[in-house]
């Protein structure tokens, strides 16, 4: 192929099967585009063209239709006409070859100059990486046209740190499994300080999938070390209409900083919402006008791992902050502790392929350990596309009791120091006694289970979740691996989730 630009996309598309056809650009005569958005008025939009011209079921190639139609010289009207979250855009036509059209609205578009003189736009910084040095963060609602032989005054923008290299996989297999083993090195000494508003009487933590689980561990933490009421909302539920009291400390946690329900969210939290987050520069920051950037360095593997792992510990600081106004406390003994969990992968990786072939577990964890249980089902479902729902232990007896069979393992979070172990034990009889099977992450003795995965104890129970979780990550991963799923880049899912 021949040529001076080109435009892609990674990811397929939203709306419209994955296939081929509705995979990105998309076509009308010689404009192609490629998006990253929603356009909520597409099947309207439609209405107003003959309908055999369309050849996918996406919403975005009525972009192009309406571009086609109207002529790029009125490109920018011509998308602002158009509705929803519209993110990012990028334009060709071939009737003008060395042309890129650049929009974005609500999604980052970043763009950089290389060596050779060539432009490079991309919905993410880390994708410029080997490619420019220098990374520029379009403004939101502005066309950037870049065309051979015109220099764009990219200097007026704010600039974008591009790592140096793309991130190696050293000698791992998968990234999930080098970030999984990078997670006793996240116990840094002296972390950045908080930058935070002065505190409430209450905070109220969102996000969504991992960073929603961290953040109802974090809810432990606040309430327990400093005695602060928290709660906790799934962005995407964040509503105008909840009754908010005045003094409220609000926390964003996002690990891309890029999630699209969190950034509506604190669009309507707005102003002074506190970020916690792993993506300096990102839309999120740009937003928050108190950012934390917990520092976990690159994670390339779609599902979480040393950022989730990175904000429940970055929580924990924050409430004995609350409590000391002191930054940082020293966490003894948590790196030697997690990285025993890694030296037993070998057990763990054993365990995995003698239950891999199940196909619906129940995960289940007490106080400290029910986001724990959460998490880890939610890293069986996104890497090893197993049905997997968690619920406080003692839950299981309200109905869920009912699906236990044998072809239903509950997986059991049980340390000694789980201030609820009694009740656990119990509950783990409950399931042997209705002939379920029974495996648990424990370092307790004589437990009648099918499957023991050995956890070293932390002194202080309240870290021991992020000594717990590394077990069940590591179990997630070897299930997905002898399962053969595609680990690092699982499907439907994406880094950034911008629709
Ligand atoms: C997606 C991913 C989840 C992730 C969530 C929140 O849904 O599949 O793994 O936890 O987004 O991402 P964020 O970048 O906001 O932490």
């Amino acid at each position: 192929m021949c040529g001076t630009t080109g435009i892609g996309h990674t990811r397929w598309a939203t709306t419209g099967e994955v296939n081929k056809v509705n995979a990105h650009p998309h076509q009308a005569g010689t404009i192609a585009i490629v998006h990253n958005g929603v356009v909520s008025n597409h099947k309207e939009l439609k209405e107003h063209f003959n309908s055999n011209l369309f050849v996918s079921d996406t919403d975005s190639e009525v972009i192009a239709r309406i571009i086609k139609r109207d002529g790029v010289s009125s490109i920018l009207s011509s998308i602002q006409s158009i509705k929803g979250e519209l993110g990012a855009i990028l334009v060709t036509d071939d009737c003008l070859p060395n042309t890129i059209w650049a929009y974005s609205d609500g999604s980052p578009l970043i763009a950089g100059i290389g060596e050779d003189g060539d432009y490079y736009i991309a919905s993410d910084v880390r994708a410029l990486s080997g490619y420019v040095t220098k990374a520029y963060r379009l403004n939101s609602k502005e066309l950037v046209i870049f065309a051979a032989g015109e220099r764009v005054n990219l200097n007026k923008y704010k600039i974008a740190e591009v790592p140096d290299k793309p991130v190696s996989k050293n000698n791992f297999d998968h990234y999930m499994l080098k970030e999984i083993c990078e997670q006793p090195l996240q116990i840094d000494d002296e972390p950045e300080e908080f930058n935070l508003p002065a505190i409430g009487d209450n905070i109220k933590i969102i996000g969504c999938g991992s960073s929603y689980y961290a953040g109802l561990l974090g809810k432990r933490f606040l309430e327990d070390i400093s005695q602060i009421p928290t709660s906790v909302e799934y962005a995407s539920e964040v509503s105008l209409n909840t009754p908010m009291p005045h003094n409220t400390t609000h926390i964003a946690i996002s690990q891309s900083g890029e999630t699209k329900d969190t950034i509506s969210a604190i669009k309507k939290l707005f102003p002074k919402v506190v970020s916690l987050h792993n993506s300096n520069g990102s839309t999120i920051t740009s937003l928050c006008e108190y950012n934390n950037y917990i520092n976990a360095g690159p994670e390339v593997g779609v599902a979480a791992t040393k950022t989730f792992f990175k904000t429940c510990l970055r929580l924990y600081h924050l409430a004995e902050y609350y409590k000391t106004s002191k930054h940082y406390t020293p966490q003894l003994e948590l790196e030697n502790i997690a990285q025993q969990v890694i030296d037993n992968a070998n057990h763990i990786h054993t365990v995995a392929q003698q239950i891999y072939h199940y196909n619906n577990f129940l995960v289940l964890g007490s106080g400290y350990h029910y986001p724990i249980a959460l998490e880890i089902a939610l890293k069986l479902k996104e890497t090893a596309y197993v049905h997997a729902e968690a619920m406080p232990a003692a839950e299981m007896k309200h109905g869920p009791i009912a699906l236990i069979d044998k072809n239903t393992p509950s997986i059991f979070f049980c340390m000694s120091n789980d201030p609820n172990i009694n009740q656990i034990l119990q509950n783990i009889e409950e399931v042997k006694s209705r002939k379920g099977e029974v495996l648990v992450f424990t370092d307790c003795q004589n437990i009648d289970a099918d499957w023991i995965i050995e956890l070293p104890k932390h002194m202080n129970f309240r870290l021991q979740p992020l000594i717990s979780v590394i077990g069940g990550q590591l179990l997630s991963y070897y299930i997905a691996l002898t399962r053969g799923c595609e680990i690092d880049k699982p499907r439907n899912l994406a880094k950034s989730v911008t629709v």
